[in-house]
């Protein structure tokens, strides 16, 4: 049974037989980090897109501990130009990984790393769909509300989502409920919320809507784990 941890933001960690696989690690920086870089020793880490608070550590943390960086094409090209092992993937594209399944999915959102005056574009912004011992955990990265999810949710038994709830910058409380009753996952968590003022949200609002609506959701605490 896997273990999903979650350490704020976008940010998780997956443990399942010995192998360890953090999403968007973002805990320099991040002020509700529950654990700091030499916490956590993932095996493999998976990038949705390049923004500064989901390429986070991913860097520091892929060339400590020879992991490797599962990102979109640009990204894991740029990954491997500043010395991480990467292996690219694109939307629709799926793989099996000796820890699991891994397929890219869309989002709709940008994807770029800024450096000093420059913006460097990393292709497009992806979600995520992490099959591990017959259970499925779906990261919908940084996206706004889409269509598609139904048919996600009808191709996929998603056991578990984690949706952005924080507004500005993706979906808000209102369209996450509505990416929920798409999706049909058995759980669905709340993320990429209070890390900064322009994302302030309730996740306890977004759960109480998503269970008015008949579908299970729950937060998960900064630094908490679950098995799924
Ligand atoms: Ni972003
Ligand atoms: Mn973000």
């Amino acid at each position: 049974m896997p273990k999903l941890t979650y350490l704020s933001h976008s940010a998780f960690l997956v443990e399942n037989d010995g192998d360890t696989i953090a999403i968007d690690p973002f805990l320099t920086g991040n002020p509700l980090a529950p654990v700091r870089v030499g916490d956590i020793h993932p095996n493999w880490i998976i990038l949705t897109h390049g923004h500064g608070d989901h390429i986070g550590d991913a860097l520091t943390l892929a060339k400590r501990d020879d992991a490797t960086i599962i990102a979109p094409f640009e990204l894991a090209t740029y990954c491997e130009m500043h010395g991480a092992k990467a292996h690219p993937m694109y939307i629709g594209g799926s793989r099996e990984f000796p820890f699991g399944r891994v397929k890219m999915t869309i989002a709709h959102h940008g994807s770029s790393v800024t450096e000093g005056n420059t913006i460097i574009y990393t292709g497009n912004p992806v979600g995520i769909l992490l099959t591990m011992k017959g259970v499925t955990l779906y990261h919908s990265g940084d996206t706004g509300l889409f269509y598609d999810m139904k048919l996600l949710g009808e191709m996929n038994e998603i056991d578990v989502a984690v949706l952005p709830i924080g507004d500005n910058f993706t979906m808000g409380i209102d369209d996450a409920v509505k990416a929920v009753e798409l999706l049909q996952p058995g759980l669905a968590i709340p993320m990429h919320y209070n890390t900064f003022d322009l994302i302030k949200a309730d996740p306890q609002e977004f759960v109480d809507k998503v269970k008015e609506n008949g579908y299970k959701a729950r937060i998960l605490g900064f630094g908490e784990s679950l098995d799924y």
